[in-house]
């Protein structure tokens, strides 16, 4: 199994980078080949005129987002670790999702509709937040941030994904970051299991 693990967390001692360690160290573990892309390190997410216009015209291409689409393209399961900015993910991710996520390499317009390509991989979606799930209900927006990322695009693309959203994290602690990162273990686990 590849595993393509999509990171997006500028602060290497935040709760973000403890999840990204347990995960690697669980897919270690189970004997999974990983590739990590902390997008920080070496992404620019901008969009430029420029290459949108190629994505409608199939001229022209962009080395760096095509060595992405070759990593999403080889792997079998992907795993977004990512706080949750604004209600939704950081810009740097965005803008992955803008620039590798193209029209005829993950979803295809067609006389009879979208069709998703990415069909046949899985997603682990681990996203963190410092609101209470109190206050999403109270603001109406409770799968507001997960809603977007799995049905927006994920499932957009035909990725079968299965979503963790941890709320009130600023405010938890140690005890229950243990618990959190015992939970995702626990799915990953079971990811890896079906
Ligand atoms: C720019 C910015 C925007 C944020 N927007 C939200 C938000 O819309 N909803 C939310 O629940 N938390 C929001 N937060 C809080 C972060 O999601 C939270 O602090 C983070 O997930 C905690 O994990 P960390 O310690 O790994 O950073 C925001 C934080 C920042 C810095």
């Amino acid at each position: 199994m590849n595993s393509l693990i999509i990171y997006a967390h500028p602060n290497p001692l935040s709760f973000n980078a403890s999840i990204l360690k347990t995960v690697q160290s669980t897919l270690e573990e189970r004997g999974s080949d990983i590739i990590i892309r902390d997008l920080n390190k070496f992404f620019n997410p901008i969009l430029s005129g420029e290459e949108l216009q190629s994505v409608f015209t199939g001229n022209g291409s962009f080395d760096d987002v095509t060595e992405e689409q070759l990593l999403v393209q080889e792997a079998d399961l992907l795993i977004f670790i990512y706080p949750i900015w604004w209600l939704g993910p950081p810009a740097i991710l965005k803008g992955y999702l803008d620039r590798v996520l193209t029209n005829g390499f993950a979803f295809q317009h067609t006389s009879t509709g979208v069709v998703p390509k990415l069909t046949g991989k899985k997603a682990l979606v681990i996203m963190t937040g410092g609101n209470s799930p109190v206050d999403y209900k109270r603001l109406g927006l409770e799968n507001t941030p997960q809603d977007s990322f799995e049905k927006g695009v994920l499932q957009f693309v035909g990725i079968e994904t299965k979503l963790l959203s941890l709320l009130s994290v600023p405010q938890s602690s140690s005890e229950e970051r243990i618990k959190f990162l015992d939970l995702i273990n626990k799915q990953l686990n079971h990811v890896l299991n079906n």
